[in-house]
């Protein structure tokens, strides 16, 4: 279970208010006492996410989703349970006494930090190396060329790691790093598997290296460019893999730029990490690079909760396309309206500062156009549209990536200008969209079939919880039990005659748990805490309950759903009796027996109703 006491989580959740959270993520309307917006876990037009401030959760009456500052941003973030905890913790200033509960997952957090720090320190000598060793001096030059000075080297940590993999092995063992948490790191590998006595090879050696760092600026990997071109291996190496690096879910540059795209209501995606730097350095701060790869769905959920509007400055050749088309397809989804800078062929954003300069790159970036009229503009410079096959092939790769816009508005705007500019009717267009949709709703779900198992390291996560079932009336007292602590008092003083009834009642062990564990019920944060400690299944059942009205007259509704329980319960086991007794070849004493139970429960009946019903 979790690491993490539930003294802890309750202090978290007690520092924290739930509508500051998910209103730091984007912007929330108020409805009455609640709070709504688009639902981030579904999309949808119209806003069913409900955040309740006096309860402290969040409710999506489209999709389900319910639950806690924690499990918002464990869920939205896609982080473990004590990350999300911990972030939260860090955010509200409070600090956790990490409890040693699970020796696993404790020794995973230990070796993550060391990661981080072994990553930390390696980028500061690496740096160290770049600037004062005799053999760097190439590697000086290299970024003299390419317009860096020592600030702007400094600014980024960029470092050179020697050709000599001594010089680094050693430096690595003085600090008191194992050669296994190079290895984790990725920066170096055994030279023998068989043998581990062979020593260790160093990734990256005489690479130009840049950090890459997490959103809150530690240092998780690194990507080395050649200095000396050597077509056997990659112009650019980026770290594998580790327990602290995803490169589908890591943005070059978001540490520096994440504050400066929510000021400019913008992010610019460029596509190589140099290319970031020189934006930013000539004071276009919001700019971003992704590793190497597409931008993915982990990107655009990550760059939304800075902004809802995207840049888009890649290659103008047909991999450029390629990769702006990907990167709207996941951008548009969570909601983030892409633009596309038209570059002139063979230029990226580096070699165009360097040779035009700042403002006509600026000139560029303001005249960005919207994704479908830049699309549009480049398949009619490149296709021949009057030619029926190829419009109606563009016509329906369109129509697909128009449902994807998330917002209905602007999704209604583009059909117009997309059916004019195609010379088809908005109509046809429209029912291009609907056959799509088809097609791409079996691809979510095949997609989301299979991801759902896994967790961001890729390692296997608890199976997709199923809701514990509860009759209606365990839920009601549940719902009462979370709500009021005089209903808990009230249901505890009657757990005698509940005793049997709840043993025979769906779901009736949750209202005991409850019941043995008294979770205060006047405090949000406790109830939130103690449902983190219990089985999935059941803490998505509670979490429903939470969202019941609470009774007037709490008392009154308290004894009447205790009623309800131990009624069914008895009128069941009376019904069963009426069966049997029914049943031809009973002994005389089988009937006695059943007929004084008959007896029993009619008076238990009775006698309920005169204790309970007015
Ligand atoms: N990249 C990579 N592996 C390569 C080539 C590129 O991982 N073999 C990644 C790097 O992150 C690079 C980005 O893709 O920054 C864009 O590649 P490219 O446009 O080729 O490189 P530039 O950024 O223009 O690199 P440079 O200007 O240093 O040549
Ligand atoms: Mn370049």
């Amino acid at each position: 279970m979790a690491m993490i006491p539930e003294e802890s989580i309750k202090a978290v959740l007690d520092a924290t208010d739930i509508v500051d959270v998910i209103g730091a993520y984007f912007p929330l309307k108020r409805a009455g006492s609640a709070f709504v917006c688009n639902c981030p876990f579904h999309n949808e037009k119209t806003p069913s996410f409900n955040i309740n401030p006096a309860k402290q959760f969040y409710h999506c009456f489209g999709c389900g989703e319910s639950g806690d500052a924690i499990t918002f941003v464990k869920n939205y973030e896609n982080l473990p349970f004590t990350d999300a905890v911990k972030k939260l913790a860090d955010r509200a200033g409070v600090s956790i006494i990490e409890g040693a509960y699970d020796p696993k997952i404790e020794k995973r957090q230990r070796s993550r930090s060391k990661l981080i720090e072994l990553h930390n320190a390696a980028a500061e000598f690496m740096h160290l190396m770049l600037r004062k060793s005799p053999h760097a001096a190439h590697a000086r030059e290299y970024l003299k060329n390419r317009g860096f000075n020592i600030e702007m080297a400094e600014r980024w940590k960029v470092g050179w790691m020697p050709d000599n993999s001594k010089l680094f092995l050693d430096w690595a063992r003085e600090k008191g790093f194992k050669g296994r948490e190079l290895i984790q790191a990725g920066l170096a590998g055994l030279r023998d598997e068989r043998n581990p006595e062979a020593g260790l090879w160093v990734r990256f050696g005489n690479r130009l290296m840049f950090p890459i760092n997490n959103d809150i600026g530690d240092t998780v990997a690194f990507s080395g460019r050649q200095l000396v071109e050597d077509k056997k291996s990659g112009k650019y190496i980026n770290s594998p893999q580790t327990q602290v690096f995803d490169k589908s879910r890591t943005l070059f540059g978001l540490d520096k730029a994440r504050k400066h795209m929510t000021k400019a209501k913008f992010a610019l995606i460029c596509e190589g990490q140099i290319d970031a730097i020189v934006c930013s350095e000539k004071g276009i701060q919001n700019a971003i690079a992704p590793l190497g790869t597409a931008c993915t769905e982990h990107h655009a959920r990550i760059l939304k909760r800075y902004t809802s509007e995207a840049v888009l400055c890649y290659d103008a050749d047909n991999a450029g396309y390629k990769a702006m088309g990907k990167a709207f397809e996941h951008l548009a989804p969570v909601g983030i309206h892409v633009r596309c800078i038209d570059m002139p062929k063979g230029e990226d954003p580096d070699s165009y500062i360097q040779q035009h300069g700042i403002e006509a790159f600026q000139t560029l970036l303001d005249n960005a156009k919207e994704y479908f009229e830049f699309k549009l503009d480049q398949e009619s410079r490149e296709t021949n549209l009057a030619d029926i096959r190829e419009k109606t092939r563009l016509a329906e790769e369109l129509a697909s990536k128009i449902n994807l816009i998330s917002n209905k508005i602007a999704q209604d705007t583009i059909i117009n200008q997309v059916a004019a500019r195609l010379g088809i009717g908005a109509q046809d267009l429209r029912k291009g969209m609907r056959k799509a949709a088809l097609g791409q709703k079996r691809q979510r779900d095949y997609d989301k079939s299979r991801d759902q198992n896994v967790d961001h390291n890729g390692e296997p996560m608890e199976q997709k919880a199923i809701q514990t079932q509860l009759d209606s009336s365990v839920s009601m007292l549940c719902s009462l039990a979370l709500n009021s602590n005089e209903a808990q008092e009230i249901i505890r003083e009657q757990l005698e005659s509940l005793h049997n009834p709840l043993q025979n009642t769906t779901g009736g062990h949750l209202l005991t748990t409850i019941l043995a564990r008294k979770p205060d019920a006047s405090s949000n944060s406790a109830v939130m805490a103690y449902l983190t400690t219990i089985e999935p299944g059941d803490r998505m059942a509670l979490q429903q309950t939470l969202s019941y009205r609470t009774p007037e007259d709490i008392q009154k509704a308290t004894m009447e759903g205790i009623n309800m329980i131990i009624n069914s319960h008895y009128q069941r086991e009376e019904t069963a009796v009426r069966a049997t007794l029914a049943q031809p070849g009973l002994s005389i004493e089988q009937v006695s027996h059943l007929m004084q139970r008959t007896k029993e429960l009619q008076k238990i009946l009775k006698n309920l109703t005169n204790r309970y019903i007015r």
